[in-house]
């Protein structure tokens, strides 16, 4: 499935930005006869539909919007017209093809990397020409894998003032949905390339990023995991964060091992067990696709 796993690549994982290339791009289902079937197999009340305005810094204009009702062909062709990005996550476990892909990515991604892959949420992202998505951050590990059109994505480092640890544990404790403030003089300070068909990207955990699409239909695999690295560092993430909320520590999140780390993920598996949290999207609906391909209020 990768085409070329270089020293680079293994050393870097979990750790660097590692870039490779993939073959997935190759494969039919992908194309438009094969991503109309695909919308309409795939459960709509699990899509996230989503548009966005143009301002970089204005990212409470990303919005969710509501997809019911529409064929697989008038949904697709939406994208193709509109400015539209929609996130069928957990593909892997809607839709056969996808849980096989996502068992052939993790399983060589375990062979290659000796670690183990948990957590496998293998999403599928088809968005519109022009499309973009704001600064933001992803609690698991995350790896991309563009499959049709061109993007191009940048990465800002996992610091002040890009990002501090309290809006990561906001994430973690899901009372954010993702977007963080931004401002647009940090790109002097990002890494970015363009991502063409056939390119695969990997980053550190938490690493804030953000995509913008070129003037065409793209379609990218998004494969979010952890490890039993990344799975220690989200649980310290979250007792941290359930610390500085209700006692108003400030606290550090710490990558070794030893008591602390230990008490801090005793603490997490306690208060889980009291807190089931709910998965229920953060964003109101606040837009409707009709049939013809309209965008009108919620
Ligand atoms: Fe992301």
């Amino acid at each position: 499935m990768i085409a070329d796993w270089t020293d680079e690549a293994v050393s870097g994982f979990e750790t660097r930005i590692v870039r490779t290339r993939h073959r997935l791009h190759e494969r039919p289902m992908f194309a438009d006869e094969g991503l109309a079937r695909i919308l309409e197999l795939y459960p709509r009340e699990a899509l996230g539909a989503f548009t966005m305005g143009e301002d970089l810094e204005d990212w409470g204009s990303w919005v969710r919007g509501n997809v019911q009702g529409l064929s697989g062909d008038q949904l697709l062709r939406a994208v193709h017209e509109g400015r539209l990005w929609l996130n069928l996550r957990h593909a892997n476990a809607h839709l056969p093809e996808f849980g096989d892909l996502c068992a052939e990515i993790a399983e060589e991604k375990q062979q290659r990397l000796a670690t183990r892959i948990l957590n496998r949420d293998l999403g599928l992202l088809i968005s519109s020409p022009g499309a973009r998505v704001f600064f933001h951050l992803d609690v698991p590990l995350s790896s991309l894998w563009q499959v049709r059109g061109e993007k191009r994505i940048w990465f800002y480092p996992r610091r002040e003032p890009y990002v501090s640890d309290a809006w990561i544990e906001r994430c973690v404790l899901r009372t954010a949905e993702g977007q963080a403030p931004f401002r647009a003089e940090w790109d002097a300070d990002a890494t970015t390339f363009a991502m063409l068909p056939g390119d695969m990207t990997t980053w550190p955990q938490n690493m804030p990023h953000r995509v913008d699409n070129g003037p065409m239909l793209n379609v990218s695999l998004s494969m979010e995991f952890m490890t039993p690295r990344a799975l220690r560092r989200a649980r310290v993430l979250h007792a941290n964060g359930v610390l500085r909320r209700s006692l108003g520590w400030t606290p550090k999140v710490q990558e070794a091992p030893g008591p602390r780390l230990a008490a801090k993920l005793a603490f997490h598996a306690a208060h889980r067990l009291l807190n089931k949290g709910s998965r229920a999207p953060i964003l109101p609906e606040r837009f409707r696709i009709t049939a013809e391909g309209k965008r009108v209020a919620a």
